[in-house]
């Protein structure tokens, strides 16, 4: 079983990993609606991998032998501007790990 602050500390970054695939997917989208298909393709990508760390997380609590849980995921923003606009967001969804933060 983890300690209460290593629990808490990956179910925050459950929730970081989900937030950022929903951000992924609301640019994919709006790459979709814009014409700009391959880029979707990318963005839609990026969002299955966020997907797949917030599950490999989300596993690794619940087998640890404590609870993983699911948060509310804030709405991410669904217009922009342009690709570079888009480009320049990709780097930075979230913040970096909590996790680098625990002794
Ligand atoms: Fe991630």
């Amino acid at each position: 079983m983890l300690s209460n602050k290593i629990q808490d500390a990956l179910n925050k970054q459950v929730g970081d990993e989900n937030y950022a695939s929903h951000y992924y997917l609301s640019m994919a989208s709006w790459c979709d609606k814009t014409g700009l298909h391959g880029s979707a393709q990318f963005l839609y990508a990026h969002a299955e991998q966020e997907r797949d760390h917030m599950m490999k997380l989300f596993r690794y609590v619940n087998d640890a032998g404590s609870h993983a849980l699911v948060q509310a995921v804030k709405e991410p923003a669904h217009d922009f501007q342009s690709l570079s606009e888009i480009m320049d967001r990709i780097q930075s969804p979230v913040q970096p790990s909590r996790c680098y933060d625990l002794p």
